[in-house]
């Protein structure tokens, strides 16, 4: 099977690239920040406290997370219900990011992120695929942005959207974000010594999908 694996920091437009260039290649896009999230949902409707670790240990076997393709779109279902509506709201966010830091949570997410790898051809984007979920990935790709770039794209989607927007507010909360991903000690956001780092800061969608596409027929 044919794993690539793309990990950065939120915002350095990840999922946007991985969809991309999956629907290019024909694999399957998986947007493993979608599993902590879905996790992170369980956890938040639930009421358990994002600072207390051992509740998590204790409750993270409980929900089914599976993933489905549904006309090509990845479908994040939590005990059997479709959740994709939930995930992105900014109380989900900061529980995703505190859950995660939790080793048996990875744990449980690990071992399904490996058995879709194991059964098709997967573009995979994370913080840690190509450093502990795939390390035998064939295509390595660190994708990174300044933190003022990222916070400008968010605070744009947001607008958007509709969303509420302060641009301020979104940088602190990226920043924040990046410096609990980067300093967790299990799986930290990091660099693969074997990954190819793109910075997307100047460069547009099309551009990057253009990089990548290339870096991946060079070794495949
Ligand atoms: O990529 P995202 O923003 O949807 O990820 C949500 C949270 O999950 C983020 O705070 C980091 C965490 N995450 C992780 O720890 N490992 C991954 N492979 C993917 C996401």
């Amino acid at each position: 099977m044919i794993n690539i694996a793309i990990d950065g920091p939120a915002g350095a437009g990840k999922s946007t690239i991985a969809k991309r260039v999956a629907a290019e290649k024909n694999y399957i896009y998986v947007d493993t920040g979608a599993m902590y999230r879905a996790m992170a949902l369980y956890l938040y409707r639930n009421g358990i406290d994002a600072d207390d670790s051992a509740a998590i240990s204790d409750r993270c076997g409980e929900p089914d997370i599976t993933i489905e393709y549904r006309n090509g779109e990845q479908v994040v279902l939590l005990n059997g219900e479709n959740v994709n509506g939930f995930l992105r709201t900014p109380q989900v966010s900061d529980m995703a990011s505190r859950s995660s830091v939790n080793p048996d949570v990875r744990a449980k997410l690990l071992e399904l992120q490996q058995e879709l790898a194991r059964r098709e051809n997967v573009v995979m984007d994370g913080r840690d695929i190509g450093t502990v979920v795939l390390p035998n990935a064939q295509v390595k790709i660190f994708l990174t942005a300044s933190a003022e770039v990222r916070a400008r794209r968010r605070y744009l989607e947001n607008i958007e959207k509709g969303l509420p927007a302060d641009l301020g507010e979104i940088t602190a909360q990226i920043k924040e974000r990046d410096e609990r991903d980067m300093n967790r000690p299990v799986a930290p956001l990091k660099q693969a010594d074997d990954a190819v780092l793109v910075d997307t800061s100047d460069l547009t969608i099309e551009e990057v999908v253009e990089k990548i596409l290339a870096i991946i027929d060079e070794k495949i």
